[in-house]
């Protein structure tokens, strides 16, 4: 299969596996624990149902939104992601580039492997910068400046790592963030010599916006989290930063409509409804589940952002109708990225828009004010959840 070949975003994972040795594929794929939540986030989105309305004309769908302060072609965006420059050489500039083109927002990682410069000289569509609280405060205020100055559009502010997930591929596969040498990791890696080359040419692979920082990092991301990142951070410290960046805001990890309310009082612009991809607290409900009392609680006072387990253009038409502003995808972009750099990116993102127009158009729906509630139907559970 080449990429032309890649008809869905499936296709495009298959493809990073022959690309990716497996711990860096695992890296991406995996959860945490026994990845019962990153399985339910797929699962439970594909068991909702779409009803549709019938003789509209579609002849021209309209998929625009606004979102965290910019104007969106689409209704859905790349999620931020560490270190992109693992999985290609081209990086999170690659991703920014490929997302500028198709007109889809940006979101760079605290621990992205690319400097906040380089990102806004890729991409002249809107780009956010997400946040995590780092023990030294003054690094925070730092780097908030410098997303400013370089005409990031929001920030994102992620408060579902109080404490790093326990994803068990990991250590199996002993995977670390820069690499590190072992016989297990050293067989993986030469089983994939084309990943090999191309991560050779390039510079160290690290935060690349704290090198201070990462060049104390000895144990991998995960351990550099844990060592890092400040486990006391509460809503003082949200309200905080909120009053630093003075922008469009969003708080992403967020589960409950007492939580969602809270971030409204803090001054934040945009709820994120996310549970990390299945990758922090297995046993959360899949996001879908989560997504409709956060919309109720929000009541349009806030953008309602959404993402787990999107996979299709229909994906993102179910969380929409149910009341979510705009959706974040992370594995989508990162197998296309893996696949084949930037054009993997763009080949991600023109599936995703040709199954969302499409899909309007079989429901019916020009515009994403055409698109309600009664066109999900939500299965109900085996046993009773509450969120
Ligand atoms: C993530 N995610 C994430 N989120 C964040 O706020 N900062 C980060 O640095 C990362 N890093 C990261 C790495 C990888 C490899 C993945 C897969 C995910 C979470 C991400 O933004 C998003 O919430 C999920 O990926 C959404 O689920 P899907 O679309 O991957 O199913
Ligand atoms: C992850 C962290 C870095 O999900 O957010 O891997």
């Amino acid at each position: 299969m080449t990429l032309a070949e890649a008809l869905n975003i499936a296709d495009l994972r298959t493809l990073a596996q022959r690309r990716l040795p497996r711990m860096a594929f695992d890296y991406i794929d995996g959860g945490a624990d026994d990845e019962v939540t990153l399985a339910a986030n797929e699962a439970r989105l594909r068991a909702h149902r779409l009803v549709w309305d019938v003789l509209v004309d579609i002849a021209a769908i309209d998929g625009r939104t606004r979102a965290l302060g910019g104007d969106m072609r689409l209704p859905f965006f790349i999620s931020p992601t560490a270190a992109s420059r693992l999985f290609h050489t081209a990086g999170e500039c690659a991703v920014a580039r490929a997302a500028g083109r198709a007109g889809v927002a940006y979101s760079l990682s605290t621990m992205g492997s690319a400097t906040i410069e380089d990102v806004a000289a890729a991409t002249s569509g809107p780009k956010h910068f997400q946040v995590y609280v780092w023990k030294d405060r003054g690094l925070v205020r730092e780097v908030l400046q410098r997303a400013k100055a370089a005409g990031f559009t929001s920030a994102i502010l992620t408060v579902d790592v109080p404490v790093a997930g326990n994803r068990e591929r990991d250590p199996r596969n002993s995977f670390t963030i820069p690499p590190q040498p072992s016989l297990s990791a050293a067989l993986q890696v030469l089983a994939r010599p084309a990943w090999l080359a191309d991560l050779v040419r390039g510079p160290p692979i690290r935060p690349e916006n704290f090198s201070a920082l990462a060049a104390t990092m000895t144990g991998g991301i995960m351990q550099f989290i844990n060592d890092q990142f400040d486990r006391s951070v509460t809503w003082r410290d949200a309200a905080w930063m909120v009053e630093q960046w003075q922008g469009p805001f969003a708080i992403k990890g967020v589960a409950t409509p007492t939580d969602a309310r809270r971030c409204l009082e803090i001054g934040a612009s945009a709820v994120w409804v996310s549970n990390h991809g299945g990758r922090q607290l297995d046993g959360a409900p899949a996001t879908i589940d989560l997504l409709e009392p956060v919309v109720d609680a929000v009541r349009g006072d806030a953008e309602v952002i959404f993402d787990g387990g999107v996979r299709r253009g229909g994906d993102i038409v179910k969380a929409l109708a149910l009341g979510a502003t705009a959706c974040a995808i992370g594995r989508a972009y990162l197998w296309g990225l893996s696949a084949a750099g930037e054009a993997g990116v763009a080949r991600a993102l023109t599936i995703l828009e040709q199954e969302f127009v499409r899909t309007m158009q079989l429901l019916g729906a020009r515009t994403i004010k055409d698109l309600r509630r009664d066109m999900v139907r939500a299965p109900v559970f085996d046993a009773p959840i509450r969120p």
